[in-house]
Protein backbone atom coordinates (compact mmCIF):
# COMPACT_ATOMS: atom_id res chain seq x y z
CA UNK A 1 0.00 0.00 0.00
CA UNK A 2 1.02 3.88 -0.91
CA UNK A 3 2.33 6.04 2.17
CA UNK A 4 0.40 8.28 1.96
CA UNK A 5 0.79 12.41 3.05
CA UNK A 6 -2.33 14.90 2.83
CA UNK A 7 -1.58 18.65 2.75
CA UNK A 8 -4.16 20.33 4.30
CA UNK A 9 -5.20 23.54 6.00
CA UNK A 10 -8.42 25.47 5.82
CA UNK A 11 -6.65 28.53 5.05
CA UNK A 12 -6.00 29.60 1.66
CA UNK A 13 -3.05 31.39 0.63
CA UNK A 14 -0.75 29.56 3.07
CA UNK A 15 1.61 26.85 0.51
CA UNK A 16 -0.62 23.88 0.39
CA UNK A 17 -0.28 23.54 -3.35
CA UNK A 18 3.29 24.75 -2.95
CA UNK A 19 4.60 22.04 -0.77
CA UNK A 20 2.13 18.97 -1.76
CA UNK A 21 4.02 19.87 -5.42
CA UNK A 22 7.13 19.84 -3.38
CA UNK A 23 6.64 16.85 -1.58
CA UNK A 24 5.68 14.85 -4.55
CA UNK A 25 8.35 16.08 -6.75
CA UNK A 26 11.18 15.58 -4.34
CA UNK A 27 9.82 11.71 -3.52
CA UNK A 28 9.55 11.29 -7.34
CA UNK A 29 12.79 12.52 -7.78
CA UNK A 30 14.43 10.41 -5.08
CA UNK A 31 13.09 7.36 -6.98
CA UNK A 32 9.66 6.58 -5.29
CA UNK A 33 6.82 5.94 -7.56
CA UNK A 34 4.92 8.94 -7.20
CA UNK A 35 1.24 10.43 -7.60
CA UNK A 36 -0.26 13.82 -6.66
CA UNK A 37 -3.45 13.86 -6.62
CA UNK A 38 -5.42 17.29 -7.03
CA UNK A 39 -8.52 17.49 -4.44
CA UNK A 40 -8.86 21.29 -5.10
CA UNK A 41 -11.55 22.49 -7.77
CA UNK A 42 -9.11 25.26 -8.32
CA UNK A 43 -7.09 23.37 -9.89
CA UNK A 44 -3.15 24.83 -9.09
CA UNK A 45 -1.24 21.89 -8.45
CA UNK A 46 -2.73 20.67 -11.64
CA UNK A 47 -1.59 23.25 -13.45
CA UNK A 48 1.56 23.67 -12.11
CA UNK A 49 2.58 20.27 -12.91
CA UNK A 50 1.24 19.60 -16.23
CA UNK A 51 1.27 22.86 -17.61
CA UNK A 52 -2.64 22.74 -19.00
CA UNK A 53 -5.95 23.70 -17.18
CA UNK A 54 -8.16 21.40 -19.09
CA UNK A 55 -7.43 18.31 -18.79
CA UNK A 56 -9.83 14.91 -21.29
CA UNK A 57 -8.64 11.80 -19.48
CA UNK A 58 -9.58 10.09 -15.83
CA UNK A 59 -10.05 13.29 -13.14
CA UNK A 60 -10.09 13.07 -9.64
CA UNK A 61 -14.20 12.74 -9.92
CA UNK A 62 -13.85 9.68 -12.03
CA UNK A 63 -12.12 7.67 -8.63
CA UNK A 64 -16.24 7.71 -7.96
CA UNK A 65 -17.45 5.67 -10.89
CA UNK A 66 -16.45 2.11 -9.88
CA UNK A 67 -16.47 0.71 -13.21
CA UNK A 68 -14.13 3.43 -14.80
CA UNK A 69 -10.18 1.70 -14.29
CA UNK A 70 -8.04 3.95 -13.04
CA UNK A 71 -5.63 6.05 -14.74
CA UNK A 72 -2.74 8.62 -14.24
CA UNK A 73 -1.44 11.89 -16.21
CA UNK A 74 2.15 12.53 -16.52
CA UNK A 75 3.64 15.14 -15.50
CA UNK A 76 6.52 17.77 -16.47
CA UNK A 77 7.98 17.02 -12.89
CA UNK A 78 10.13 14.00 -14.27
CA UNK A 79 8.71 10.56 -13.25
CA UNK A 80 5.86 12.27 -11.14
CA UNK A 81 2.21 11.53 -11.99
CA UNK A 82 -0.85 13.38 -11.17
CA UNK A 83 -4.37 12.23 -10.98
CA UNK A 84 -5.63 15.65 -12.29
CA UNK A 85 -7.99 18.13 -10.29
CA UNK A 86 -11.94 18.74 -11.81
CA UNK A 87 -14.06 22.19 -11.47
CA UNK A 88 -17.28 20.34 -10.15
CA UNK A 89 -15.20 17.85 -7.45
CA UNK A 90 -17.55 19.77 -4.89
CA UNK A 91 -20.77 17.83 -6.77
CA UNK A 92 -19.84 15.10 -6.76
CA UNK A 93 -18.45 14.78 -3.36
CA UNK A 94 -21.70 16.09 -1.65
CA UNK A 95 -23.08 12.34 -2.55
CA UNK A 96 -22.06 10.94 0.74
CA UNK A 97 -19.11 10.83 2.67
CA UNK A 98 -19.18 7.01 2.67
CA UNK A 99 -19.20 7.16 -1.48
CA UNK A 100 -16.03 9.55 -1.08
CA UNK A 101 -13.78 7.84 1.37
CA UNK A 102 -14.92 4.74 -1.12
CA UNK A 103 -13.80 6.55 -3.88
CA UNK A 104 -10.69 7.78 -2.15
CA UNK A 105 -9.95 5.08 -1.31
CA UNK A 106 -9.61 3.02 -4.44
CA UNK A 107 -6.03 4.33 -4.32
CA UNK A 108 -4.70 1.75 -2.31
CA UNK A 109 -4.99 -0.45 -4.76
CA UNK A 110 -2.45 0.84 -6.52
CA UNK A 111 1.28 0.25 -6.81
CA UNK A 112 2.70 3.71 -5.79
CA UNK A 113 5.56 4.11 -3.25
CA UNK A 114 4.10 7.76 -2.03
CA UNK A 115 0.38 9.24 -2.84
CA UNK A 116 0.23 12.80 -2.06
CA UNK A 117 -3.08 14.91 -1.78
CA UNK A 118 -3.32 18.74 -2.21
CA UNK A 119 -6.71 20.09 -1.00
CA UNK A 120 -9.07 22.76 -0.89
CA UNK A 121 -8.78 25.98 1.39
CA UNK A 122 -12.04 24.47 2.84
CA UNK A 123 -13.38 22.01 5.66
CA UNK A 124 -15.43 19.40 4.21
CA UNK A 125 -14.89 15.63 2.36
CA UNK A 126 -12.21 16.70 0.05
CA UNK A 127 -9.87 17.52 3.17
CA UNK A 128 -11.27 14.56 5.28
CA UNK A 129 -11.53 11.66 2.72
CA UNK A 130 -7.67 11.55 2.39
CA UNK A 131 -7.03 11.55 6.31
CA UNK A 132 -8.90 8.09 6.55
CA UNK A 133 -6.17 6.84 4.41
CA UNK A 134 -3.89 7.56 7.50
CA UNK A 135 -0.01 8.53 7.05
CA UNK A 136 0.38 11.90 7.51
CA UNK A 137 -1.52 15.33 7.76
CA UNK A 138 0.68 17.97 6.70
CA UNK A 139 -0.12 22.11 7.38
CA UNK A 140 1.85 24.75 6.23
CA UNK A 141 0.98 27.67 8.63
CA UNK A 142 1.60 31.05 7.46
CA UNK A 143 2.59 32.51 11.49
CA UNK A 144 0.19 35.52 11.77
CA UNK A 145 -2.30 34.84 14.90
CA UNK A 146 -5.13 33.81 12.10
CA UNK A 147 -2.90 30.38 11.54
CA UNK A 148 -3.06 29.85 15.73
CA UNK A 149 -7.08 30.34 15.09
CA UNK A 150 -6.97 28.07 12.66
CA UNK A 151 -4.50 25.33 14.34
CA UNK A 152 -7.15 24.56 16.76
CA UNK A 153 -9.85 23.39 14.29
CA UNK A 154 -7.05 21.80 12.16
CA UNK A 155 -5.95 19.89 15.73
CA UNK A 156 -9.79 18.97 16.24
CA UNK A 157 -9.72 17.13 12.76
CA UNK A 158 -6.08 15.41 13.07
CA UNK A 159 -7.40 13.99 16.79
CA UNK A 160 -11.04 13.20 15.44
CA UNK A 161 -9.71 11.71 12.41
CA UNK A 162 -7.28 9.76 14.14
CA UNK A 163 -9.41 8.11 16.32
CA UNK A 164 -12.00 7.16 14.00
CA UNK A 165 -9.05 4.98 12.31
CA UNK A 166 -7.09 1.93 12.76
CA UNK A 167 -3.90 3.45 10.99
CA UNK A 168 -1.77 6.01 11.87
CA UNK A 169 -2.08 9.68 10.89
CA UNK A 170 1.08 11.54 11.70
CA UNK A 171 0.49 15.48 12.49
CA UNK A 172 3.32 17.39 10.69
CA UNK A 173 2.92 21.40 11.51
CA UNK A 174 5.25 23.61 9.22
CA UNK A 175 6.18 27.06 9.09
CA UNK A 176 6.24 28.85 5.90
CA UNK A 177 6.38 32.68 4.49
CA UNK A 178 8.62 33.35 7.76
CA UNK A 179 9.74 36.90 7.42
CA UNK A 180 13.29 36.81 9.67
CA UNK A 181 13.11 40.24 10.93
CA UNK A 182 9.33 40.12 11.85
CA UNK A 183 8.82 40.24 15.89
CA UNK A 184 5.02 39.47 15.33
CA UNK A 185 5.73 36.46 13.48
CA UNK A 186 8.11 35.42 16.17
CA UNK A 187 5.82 35.52 18.68
CA UNK A 188 3.38 33.81 17.07
CA UNK A 189 6.38 30.78 16.12
CA UNK A 190 6.83 31.06 20.03
CA UNK A 191 3.29 30.54 20.95
CA UNK A 192 3.07 27.35 18.54
CA UNK A 193 6.31 25.92 19.90
CA UNK A 194 5.38 26.37 23.62
CA UNK A 195 1.96 24.60 22.86
CA UNK A 196 0.94 21.10 23.22
CA UNK A 197 1.61 20.77 19.94
CA UNK A 198 5.14 22.18 19.44
CA UNK A 199 6.59 19.04 19.40
CA UNK A 200 4.77 18.39 16.08
CA UNK A 201 6.21 22.14 14.30
CA UNK A 202 9.34 20.57 11.97
CA UNK A 203 12.49 22.32 12.85
CA UNK A 204 13.19 23.63 9.43
CA UNK A 205 11.03 26.74 8.23
CA UNK A 206 10.41 28.09 5.04
CA UNK A 207 10.90 31.51 4.54
CA UNK A 208 9.26 34.14 2.23
CA UNK A 209 10.91 34.44 -1.21
CA UNK A 210 10.30 34.94 -4.88
CA UNK A 211 11.57 31.88 -6.09
CA UNK A 212 8.80 30.36 -5.18
CA UNK A 213 6.17 31.77 -6.76
CA UNK A 214 8.48 32.34 -9.80
CA UNK A 215 9.37 28.77 -9.51
CA UNK A 216 5.83 27.56 -9.34
CA UNK A 217 4.85 30.20 -12.59
CA UNK A 218 7.31 28.11 -14.70
CA UNK A 219 6.03 25.19 -13.33
CA UNK A 220 9.45 23.43 -11.52
CA UNK A 221 10.11 22.72 -8.31
CA UNK A 222 12.67 25.63 -6.29
CA UNK A 223 15.80 23.82 -6.39
CA UNK A 224 15.31 23.54 -10.10
CA UNK A 225 14.29 27.40 -10.65
CA UNK A 226 17.80 28.17 -8.98
CA UNK A 227 19.53 25.49 -7.09
CA UNK A 228 22.22 28.14 -5.63
CA UNK A 229 19.61 30.05 -3.43
CA UNK A 230 19.27 29.07 0.10
CA UNK A 231 15.47 28.59 -0.15
CA UNK A 232 16.05 25.46 -2.61
CA UNK A 233 17.77 23.66 -0.29
CA UNK A 234 15.24 25.02 2.65
CA UNK A 235 12.66 22.82 0.92
CA UNK A 236 14.70 20.23 -0.29
CA UNK A 237 15.17 18.92 3.70
CA UNK A 238 11.79 19.63 4.98
CA UNK A 239 10.34 17.58 1.83
CA UNK A 240 12.99 15.02 2.84
CA UNK A 241 11.65 15.51 6.52
CA UNK A 242 8.02 14.74 5.72
CA UNK A 243 8.92 11.81 4.18
CA UNK A 244 10.98 10.21 6.80
CA UNK A 245 8.33 10.77 9.16
CA UNK A 246 5.82 8.66 7.39
CA UNK A 247 8.66 5.73 7.28
CA UNK A 248 7.65 5.48 10.79
CA UNK A 249 5.68 3.29 11.56
CA UNK A 250 3.27 4.41 15.01
CA UNK A 251 0.94 2.41 16.36
CA UNK A 252 -1.76 4.81 17.37
CA UNK A 253 -2.32 4.71 20.87
CA UNK A 254 -6.36 4.18 20.34
CA UNK A 255 -5.50 0.24 18.57
CA UNK A 256 -2.19 -0.31 20.91
CA UNK A 257 -4.08 -2.05 23.71
CA UNK A 258 -3.02 -5.87 22.38
CA UNK A 259 -5.80 -6.75 19.90
CA UNK A 260 -4.98 -7.36 16.55
N1 LIG B 1 7.62 30.48 1.03
C1 LIG B 1 7.01 31.19 0.07
N2 LIG B 1 7.53 32.37 -0.35
C2 LIG B 1 6.94 33.10 -1.32
N3 LIG B 1 5.80 32.74 -1.93
C3 LIG B 1 5.20 31.59 -1.55
C4 LIG B 1 5.77 30.74 -0.53
N4 LIG B 1 4.96 29.66 -0.39
C5 LIG B 1 3.94 29.83 -1.25
N5 LIG B 1 4.09 30.97 -1.96
C6 LIG B 1 3.20 31.54 -2.98
O1 LIG B 1 2.03 32.01 -2.31
C7 LIG B 1 0.87 31.79 -3.12
C8 LIG B 1 -0.11 30.87 -2.36
O2 LIG B 1 0.51 29.60 -2.19
P1 LIG B 1 -0.29 28.26 -2.49
O3 LIG B 1 0.66 27.13 -2.41
O4 LIG B 1 -1.08 28.39 -3.75
O5 LIG B 1 -1.28 28.27 -1.23
P2 LIG B 1 -2.62 27.43 -0.96
O6 LIG B 1 -2.57 26.21 -1.81
O7 LIG B 1 -2.55 27.14 0.52
O8 LIG B 1 -3.76 28.33 -1.28
C9 LIG B 1 1.37 31.17 -4.42
O9 LIG B 1 1.58 32.19 -5.34
C10 LIG B 1 2.71 30.55 -4.02
O10 LIG B 1 3.60 30.43 -5.12
MG1 LIG C 1 -3.91 25.48 -3.23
Amino acid sequence: MPKFITVTNQKGGVGKTALAVHIAAYAAGTGKKTLLVDMDMQRNSTFITTGKSVYDGFLVTDLWDEEAPLSFADTRFGSLQILPGDKSIGEVAKQSDAEAMKAIGRLKETDFDVVVFDTPPAAGIQQHAPLHLGGVLVAPLEPDLLAVQGLTSLIDLWRRVRHGIRVPLELVLVINKRVLNSANQQSVVDMIANSPFGSHLLPQQLTHRQLVSNAMKQGVPVWVADKKDPGASAWALVCKSILDKQDIDVVPEEVGNGEN
